[in-house]
Protein backbone atom coordinates (compact mmCIF):
# COMPACT_ATOMS: atom_id res chain seq x y z
CA UNK A 1 0.00 0.00 0.00
CA UNK A 2 1.29 3.65 -0.88
CA UNK A 3 1.78 5.97 1.83
CA UNK A 4 -0.70 8.84 2.56
CA UNK A 5 0.27 12.17 1.81
CA UNK A 6 -1.14 14.92 3.81
CA UNK A 7 -0.78 18.84 3.57
CA UNK A 8 2.17 19.47 5.91
CA UNK A 9 0.71 22.90 7.62
CA UNK A 10 -2.89 21.24 8.67
CA UNK A 11 -3.68 20.12 12.74
CA UNK A 12 -5.45 17.18 11.36
CA UNK A 13 -2.55 16.25 9.85
CA UNK A 14 0.22 17.01 12.72
CA UNK A 15 -2.28 15.05 14.93
CA UNK A 16 -1.47 12.11 13.02
CA UNK A 17 1.78 12.16 12.73
CA UNK A 18 2.48 12.94 16.10
CA UNK A 19 0.11 9.68 16.66
CA UNK A 20 2.28 7.92 14.28
CA UNK A 21 5.48 8.84 15.33
CA UNK A 22 4.75 8.01 19.22
CA UNK A 23 3.24 4.33 18.45
CA UNK A 24 6.72 3.94 16.29
CA UNK A 25 5.56 5.08 12.63
CA UNK A 26 8.22 6.47 9.96
CA UNK A 27 6.95 9.79 8.81
CA UNK A 28 8.48 11.65 6.02
CA UNK A 29 8.45 14.83 7.29
CA UNK A 30 9.61 18.26 5.34
CA UNK A 31 12.67 20.70 6.35
CA UNK A 32 14.17 23.88 4.86
CA UNK A 33 17.40 21.45 3.55
CA UNK A 34 15.61 18.04 2.37
CA UNK A 35 12.49 15.89 3.31
CA UNK A 36 13.99 13.77 6.14
CA UNK A 37 12.45 10.17 7.06
CA UNK A 38 11.39 10.74 11.03
CA UNK A 39 11.17 8.38 13.74
CA UNK A 40 11.44 8.97 17.83
CA UNK A 41 14.92 8.71 18.60
CA UNK A 42 14.52 6.74 21.89
CA UNK A 43 12.40 4.01 19.62
CA UNK A 44 14.99 1.13 18.94
CA UNK A 45 12.32 -0.80 16.69
CA UNK A 46 11.03 2.41 15.03
CA UNK A 47 15.04 3.10 14.28
CA UNK A 48 15.57 -0.15 12.92
CA UNK A 49 12.93 -0.21 10.76
CA UNK A 50 14.04 2.95 9.57
CA UNK A 51 16.99 1.70 8.24
CA UNK A 52 15.70 -1.29 6.72
CA UNK A 53 13.12 0.93 4.77
CA UNK A 54 16.34 2.97 3.52
CA UNK A 55 17.79 -0.20 2.15
CA UNK A 56 20.93 1.33 4.42
CA UNK A 57 23.93 -1.14 4.20
CA UNK A 58 24.77 -0.14 7.47
CA UNK A 59 24.14 1.62 10.20
CA UNK A 60 24.96 4.94 10.18
CA UNK A 61 24.48 7.65 12.88
CA UNK A 62 21.28 9.95 12.41
CA UNK A 63 20.81 13.25 13.06
CA UNK A 64 18.58 14.35 15.87
CA UNK A 65 15.88 16.64 15.04
CA UNK A 66 15.25 19.15 18.04
CA UNK A 67 12.44 22.14 18.34
CA UNK A 68 15.90 24.29 19.74
CA UNK A 69 18.76 24.47 22.16
CA UNK A 70 16.64 23.64 24.79
CA UNK A 71 15.10 20.05 23.68
CA UNK A 72 18.96 19.97 22.34
CA UNK A 73 20.25 19.99 25.73
CA UNK A 74 18.84 16.94 26.30
CA UNK A 75 20.55 14.73 24.55
CA UNK A 76 24.06 16.46 23.67
CA UNK A 77 26.70 18.72 25.99
CA UNK A 78 27.11 22.18 24.95
CA UNK A 79 30.45 24.01 24.77
CA UNK A 80 30.49 27.55 24.74
CA UNK A 81 31.30 27.50 20.86
CA UNK A 82 28.63 25.06 20.40
CA UNK A 83 26.30 27.38 22.11
CA UNK A 84 27.77 30.14 20.31
CA UNK A 85 26.69 28.57 16.73
CA UNK A 86 23.36 26.95 17.63
CA UNK A 87 22.03 30.48 18.84
CA UNK A 88 23.29 31.85 15.79
CA UNK A 89 22.59 29.61 13.10
CA UNK A 90 19.26 27.43 14.42
CA UNK A 91 16.54 26.98 13.22
CA UNK A 92 18.28 26.29 10.20
CA UNK A 93 21.02 24.26 7.67
CA UNK A 94 23.69 23.50 10.39
CA UNK A 95 24.25 19.88 12.30
CA UNK A 96 26.18 20.08 15.29
CA UNK A 97 27.63 16.51 16.69
CA UNK A 98 28.45 17.05 20.06
CA UNK A 99 29.50 14.98 22.94
CA UNK A 100 26.08 12.65 23.74
CA UNK A 101 24.86 13.49 27.19
CA UNK A 102 24.64 10.90 29.86
CA UNK A 103 20.61 10.96 30.13
CA UNK A 104 19.90 11.50 26.03
CA UNK A 105 17.04 9.98 25.54
CA UNK A 106 18.01 8.12 22.31
CA UNK A 107 18.45 4.46 21.11
CA UNK A 108 22.07 3.07 20.64
CA UNK A 109 20.43 2.44 16.98
CA UNK A 110 20.43 5.97 16.62
CA UNK A 111 23.96 7.00 17.35
CA UNK A 112 26.00 3.97 16.30
CA UNK A 113 26.51 3.62 19.99
CA UNK A 114 28.77 6.81 19.72
CA UNK A 115 29.38 8.90 22.53
CA UNK A 116 28.59 11.53 20.06
CA UNK A 117 25.20 13.09 18.72
CA UNK A 118 24.63 14.92 15.61
CA UNK A 119 21.96 17.52 16.51
CA UNK A 120 20.04 20.19 14.60
CA UNK A 121 16.78 22.73 14.80
CA UNK A 122 15.06 22.51 11.50
CA UNK A 123 13.91 25.80 10.09
CA UNK A 124 10.63 24.75 8.76
CA UNK A 125 7.42 25.71 9.99
CA UNK A 126 5.75 21.90 9.49
CA UNK A 127 8.86 20.57 11.21
CA UNK A 128 9.10 22.62 14.09
CA UNK A 129 5.20 22.07 15.02
CA UNK A 130 5.53 18.49 14.92
CA UNK A 131 8.66 18.68 17.05
CA UNK A 132 7.22 21.22 19.53
CA UNK A 133 4.03 19.21 19.84
CA UNK A 134 6.12 15.78 20.36
CA UNK A 135 8.37 17.33 22.62
CA UNK A 136 10.46 14.26 21.40
CA UNK A 137 13.72 14.35 19.15
CA UNK A 138 13.22 12.96 16.16
CA UNK A 139 15.83 10.97 14.13
CA UNK A 140 15.50 11.38 10.26
CA UNK A 141 17.94 10.99 7.88
CA UNK A 142 16.98 12.25 3.99
CA UNK A 143 13.81 9.99 3.11
CA UNK A 144 15.27 8.65 -0.01
CA UNK A 145 16.52 4.86 -0.53
CA UNK A 146 20.01 4.91 0.75
CA UNK A 147 22.53 6.13 -2.19
CA UNK A 148 19.77 8.10 -4.46
CA UNK A 149 19.76 11.62 -4.91
CA UNK A 150 17.96 13.33 -1.32
CA UNK A 151 14.22 14.47 -2.28
CA UNK A 152 12.87 18.37 -1.88
CA UNK A 153 9.76 17.37 -2.70
CA UNK A 154 7.10 14.87 -1.25
CA UNK A 155 6.59 13.61 -4.63
CA UNK A 156 10.36 12.54 -4.57
CA UNK A 157 9.67 11.11 -1.53
CA UNK A 158 6.94 8.72 -2.99
CA UNK A 159 8.90 8.05 -5.90
CA UNK A 160 11.41 6.06 -3.37
CA UNK A 161 10.35 5.07 -0.21
CA UNK A 162 6.24 4.97 -0.63
CA UNK A 163 5.75 1.26 -0.06
CA UNK A 164 7.66 1.10 3.12
CA UNK A 165 6.88 4.32 4.96
CA UNK A 166 3.24 5.31 7.14
CA UNK A 167 2.82 8.77 6.09
CA UNK A 168 4.51 11.93 4.02
CA UNK A 169 3.31 15.42 5.06
CA UNK A 170 3.77 17.56 2.06
CA UNK A 171 5.09 21.04 2.91
CA UNK A 172 5.89 21.97 -0.78
CA UNK A 173 9.60 22.14 -2.29
CA UNK A 174 12.28 22.66 0.11
CA UNK A 175 13.60 26.18 0.22
CA UNK A 176 17.74 25.13 0.62
CA UNK A 177 17.80 22.00 -1.09
CA UNK A 178 20.88 20.73 0.09
CA UNK A 179 21.81 18.78 3.32
CA UNK A 180 22.47 20.65 6.77
CA UNK A 181 26.32 21.84 7.40
CA UNK A 182 27.99 19.11 9.46
CA UNK A 183 30.49 20.42 12.07
CA UNK A 184 31.45 18.70 15.18
CA UNK A 185 32.56 20.85 18.21
CA UNK A 186 35.06 19.31 20.91
CA UNK A 187 35.13 22.32 23.54
CA UNK A 188 36.25 25.26 21.47
CA UNK A 189 37.75 22.88 18.42
CA UNK A 190 35.10 22.86 15.09
CA UNK A 191 35.85 20.48 12.32
CA UNK A 192 33.84 20.33 9.09
CA UNK A 193 32.16 16.69 8.74
CA UNK A 194 30.33 17.52 5.66
CA UNK A 195 29.77 20.61 3.36
CA UNK A 196 26.33 21.60 2.92
CA UNK A 197 23.17 24.32 2.94
CA UNK A 198 25.12 26.81 5.73
CA UNK A 199 28.04 27.95 3.53
CA UNK A 200 31.22 27.66 5.18
CA UNK A 201 32.24 31.31 5.38
CA UNK A 202 29.23 32.02 7.67
CA UNK A 203 30.43 29.19 9.93
CA UNK A 204 33.87 30.41 10.45
CA UNK A 205 33.06 33.83 11.29
CA UNK A 206 32.22 32.24 14.69
CA UNK A 207 34.65 29.46 14.43
CA UNK A 208 37.77 30.73 12.84
CA UNK A 209 39.20 28.36 9.64
CA UNK A 210 37.65 25.14 9.92
CA UNK A 211 39.35 22.16 9.33
CA UNK A 212 38.12 19.93 7.16
CA UNK A 213 37.40 16.14 7.84
CA UNK A 214 35.93 13.02 6.44
CA UNK A 215 32.73 12.18 7.21
CA UNK A 216 31.37 8.67 7.14
CA UNK A 217 30.22 9.25 3.57
CA UNK A 218 33.68 10.60 2.64
CA UNK A 219 36.31 8.17 1.30
CA UNK A 220 36.55 4.96 2.54
CA UNK A 221 40.46 4.45 1.36
CA UNK A 222 42.63 6.87 -0.23
CA UNK A 223 41.47 8.31 -3.74
CA UNK A 224 37.86 6.58 -3.05
CA UNK A 225 34.73 8.46 -3.21
CA UNK A 226 32.05 6.74 -2.05
CA UNK A 227 28.83 6.64 -4.75
CA UNK A 228 25.92 8.76 -3.20
CA UNK A 229 23.41 10.92 -4.13
CA UNK A 230 23.74 9.09 -7.44
CA UNK A 231 21.05 8.98 -10.60
CA UNK A 232 20.64 6.01 -12.63
CA UNK A 233 22.83 7.83 -15.26
CA UNK A 234 26.66 8.27 -15.21
CA UNK A 235 27.75 11.59 -14.59
CA UNK A 236 30.54 13.66 -16.14
CA UNK A 237 31.92 16.85 -14.13
CA UNK A 238 33.62 20.08 -15.26
CA UNK A 239 31.52 20.11 -19.02
CA UNK A 240 31.08 22.90 -21.51
CA UNK A 241 29.70 20.87 -24.12
CA UNK A 242 26.69 18.27 -24.53
CA UNK A 243 28.60 14.98 -26.38
CA UNK A 244 26.67 12.23 -28.35
CA UNK A 245 24.02 10.32 -26.07
CA UNK A 246 24.29 13.13 -22.87
CA UNK A 247 22.28 15.46 -21.28
CA UNK A 248 23.59 18.58 -20.27
CA UNK A 249 22.92 19.96 -16.43
CA UNK A 250 23.92 23.67 -17.53
CA UNK A 251 25.07 27.25 -14.84
CA UNK A 252 24.92 30.52 -16.00
CA UNK A 253 26.28 30.93 -19.71
CA UNK A 254 26.44 27.46 -20.07
CA UNK A 255 22.67 26.93 -20.76
CA UNK A 256 22.45 23.05 -20.62
CA UNK A 257 19.02 20.89 -21.25
CA UNK A 258 18.27 22.34 -17.38
CA UNK A 259 20.24 25.55 -16.20
CA UNK A 260 20.93 25.58 -12.00
CA UNK A 261 21.00 29.02 -12.12
CA UNK A 262 21.32 31.50 -15.43
CA UNK A 263 21.93 34.19 -13.75
CA UNK A 264 24.98 32.18 -11.83
CA UNK A 265 23.48 32.38 -8.18
CA UNK A 266 24.90 29.31 -6.25
CA UNK A 267 21.83 29.68 -3.79
CA UNK A 268 19.38 29.11 -6.73
CA UNK A 269 21.86 26.17 -8.00
CA UNK A 270 21.85 24.66 -4.56
CA UNK A 271 17.62 24.72 -4.38
CA UNK A 272 17.37 23.04 -7.33
CA UNK A 273 19.82 20.85 -7.92
CA UNK A 274 18.36 17.57 -6.69
CA UNK A 275 15.39 18.01 -8.78
CA UNK A 276 17.27 18.68 -11.69
CA UNK A 277 19.28 15.37 -11.18
CA UNK A 278 16.23 13.25 -11.07
CA UNK A 279 14.16 15.32 -14.06
CA UNK A 280 17.57 14.76 -16.50
CA UNK A 281 17.32 10.83 -15.13
CA UNK A 282 13.90 10.58 -16.74
CA UNK A 283 15.13 11.45 -20.17
CA UNK A 284 16.51 8.20 -20.25
CA UNK A 285 20.21 9.29 -21.37
CA UNK A 286 23.55 7.17 -20.01
CA UNK A 287 25.27 10.36 -18.83
CA UNK A 288 24.68 13.38 -17.14
CA UNK A 289 27.26 16.22 -17.83
CA UNK A 290 27.42 18.81 -15.28
CA UNK A 291 28.46 22.61 -16.47
CA UNK A 292 31.35 23.76 -14.16
CA UNK A 293 30.15 25.30 -10.75
CA UNK A 294 32.35 28.02 -8.74
CA UNK A 295 33.49 26.44 -5.37
CA UNK A 296 32.74 29.73 -3.18
CA UNK A 297 29.99 29.82 -0.90
CA UNK A 298 27.30 26.61 -1.68
CA UNK A 299 29.48 25.92 -4.40
CA UNK A 300 31.34 24.09 -1.91
CA UNK A 301 28.27 21.87 -1.13
CA UNK A 302 26.93 21.31 -4.74
CA UNK A 303 30.33 20.45 -5.70
CA UNK A 304 30.62 17.60 -2.80
CA UNK A 305 27.15 15.91 -3.89
CA UNK A 306 28.34 16.45 -7.53
CA UNK A 307 31.70 14.29 -6.93
CA UNK A 308 29.26 11.81 -5.26
CA UNK A 309 27.31 11.42 -7.62
CA UNK A 310 30.11 10.93 -10.49
CA UNK A 311 31.67 8.57 -7.90
CA UNK A 312 32.47 4.90 -9.21
CA UNK A 313 29.38 3.32 -8.40
CA UNK A 314 29.37 0.02 -6.08
CA UNK A 315 29.00 -3.28 -8.15
CA UNK A 316 28.30 -5.46 -5.47
O1 LIG B 1 19.71 18.40 6.11
C1 LIG B 1 19.93 17.33 6.66
O2 LIG B 1 20.93 17.15 7.38
C2 LIG B 1 18.93 16.20 6.42
C3 LIG B 1 17.57 16.67 6.97
C4 LIG B 1 16.51 15.61 6.87
O3 LIG B 1 17.72 17.16 8.27
N1 LIG B 1 19.35 14.98 7.05
C5 LIG B 1 20.41 14.25 6.59
O4 LIG B 1 20.66 13.09 7.30
O5 LIG B 1 21.07 14.56 5.62
P1 LIG B 1 21.63 11.93 6.81
O6 LIG B 1 21.40 10.79 7.75
O7 LIG B 1 21.43 11.67 5.37
O8 LIG B 1 23.07 12.50 7.08
C6 LIG B 1 23.58 12.61 8.41
C7 LIG B 1 25.05 12.98 8.40
C8 LIG B 1 25.90 11.82 7.89
O9 LIG B 1 26.96 12.36 7.11
C9 LIG B 1 26.42 11.23 9.21
O10 LIG B 1 27.63 10.52 9.04
C10 LIG B 1 26.60 12.47 10.07
O11 LIG B 1 25.48 13.27 9.73
N2 LIG B 1 26.54 12.14 11.51
C11 LIG B 1 25.45 11.85 12.26
N3 LIG B 1 25.79 11.56 13.52
C12 LIG B 1 27.12 11.67 13.61
C13 LIG B 1 28.07 11.50 14.67
N4 LIG B 1 27.70 11.16 15.91
N5 LIG B 1 29.37 11.70 14.38
C14 LIG B 1 29.76 12.07 13.12
N6 LIG B 1 28.91 12.24 12.09
C15 LIG B 1 27.61 12.05 12.32
MG1 LIG C 1 21.18 11.16 3.00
Amino acid sequence: MSAPLLPALDKTSLTHAATLLRGGGLVAIPTETVYGLAANAADADAVARLYEAKGRPRFNPLIAHVSGLEMAKRLGVFSELAQALAEEFWPGPLTLVLPKHRDAPLCDLANAGLDSVALRAPAHEAAQALLRELDLPLVAPSANPSGAISPTTAQHVLDGLSETIDLVLDGGPCPVGLESTVVAVDGDQATLLRPGGLARSAIEKITGPLAMAGDSDAPQSPGMLKSHYAPNAAVRLNATTRRDGEVLLGFGSIAGDINLSARGDLVEAATRLFAALRELDTKGAKTIAVAPIPAEGLGEAINDRLRRAAAPRDTA
